[in-house]
C-alpha cells in the first residue's frame, strides 16, 4: 500500500515546521500521521516515516515500538484504555476493566470482530486525580466505576459519542491520530469542552482559602531538611 497523496502533503508540512538538518526531529508526528492513515503503524509506516527522514527502518522502528501511544495492530473506530496503576487500581480501576473485558470478549490490546473497540489497560494516564478513569481515543472520562464505565461502552457500540468528562467531543481514531501529528481539530466543538475540574485545583483552592503564599509556608510544612 502507499501512502495518500493527503499523506504526503502533510508530511512536507511537518517536516517543514522544523529547522533545516533537524527534519529528524518531525519523527513522532509522523508516526502518529501514518497512524491516521492505517490505524496503526506498519511495516510500510516506518518505510515511509524512514525515507521522509534520511533514517533507517531500524532507527524508526526502535522508536514506533518504544511508545505505546504507536500501535503495532490496527485500532478499531475507538481505543478505549482503563487505567489499572496505583490511584487508579485502589479505587477500582481493575474492577472497571475486568467488566468491558467481560463486556466485550476481548482482552488486552484486542479488537472487537466488527473493528470497532480496541481494549487496553493502560499505566497512570496523568489523572490520578480523577481516579478511577478511562480513556476513549484519549479524552477524559472521569471517576467511573463498573456499571459508568458499561454505560460508556455500551452507548460507543450502539453508535453513540458518550461526551467525555473534559474537554472536546469524542472523534475517531485515525482523527485524533491526525491531531496528534500536530493538525488542529476541525471542529468548533473540538476545543469547547470543560477544561481543569475542581480535583486538580482543590490544592490551590485549600491554600488560597488559608491565605498560604508560596513564600508563607505553613508552620510545620516545611520540606525535611531544609
Ligand atoms: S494511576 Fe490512574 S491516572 Fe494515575
Amino acid at each position: 500500500m502507499t501512502f495518500s497523496p493527503e499523506t504526503h502533503t502533510a508530511a512536507a508540512e511537518i517536516i517543514a515546521r522544523y529547522p533545516a538538518g533537524r527534519s529528524r526531529s518531525a519523527l513522532l508526528p509522523l508516526l502518529h500521521l501514518v497512524q491516521a492513515e492505517q490505524n496503526c503503524v506498519t511495516t510500510e509506516g516506518v518505510a515511509f516515516c524512514a525515507e521522509q527522514l534520511g533514517l533507517t527502518a531500524a532507527e524508526v522502528g526502535a522508536v514506533a515500538t518504544f511508545y505505546t501511544m504507536y500501535k503495532r495492530h490496527p485500532v478499531g473506530e475507538y481505543l478505549v484504555s482503563v487505567c489499572t496503576n496505583l490511584s487508579c487500581a485502589l479505587l477500582g480501576g481493575d474492577e472497571v476493566y475486568d467488566r468491558i473485558r467481560e463486556q466485550l470478549g476481548i482482552g488486552h490490546d484486542e479488537t472487537t470482530p466488527d473493528g470497532q473497540i480496541t481494549l487496553e489497560h493502560a499505566e497512570c494516564l496523568a489523572a490520578c486525580d480523577y481516579a478511577p478513569v478511562l480513556t476513549v481515543n484519549y479524552e477524559f472520562y472521569d471517576q467511573v466505576d463498573a456499571d459508568s464505565a458499561q454505560a460508556i461502552v455500551e452507548g460507543l457500540r450502539a453508535g453513540q459519542r458518550p461526551a467525555p468528562t473534559r474537554g472536546g467531543p469524542l472523534c475517531s481514531f485515525a482523527e485524533v491520530s491526525r491531531q496528534l501529528a500536530g493538525f488542529a481539530d476541525p471542529r468548533p466543538e473540538g476545543v469547547a469542552g470543560p477544561g481543569v475540574g475542581q480535583p486538580s485545583v482543590a490544592g490551590l483552592l485549600l491554600a488560597e482559602a488559608a491565605g498560604w503564599t508560596a513564600e508563607q509556608a505553613p508552620a510545620g510544612a516545611e520540606a525535611k531538611g531544609s
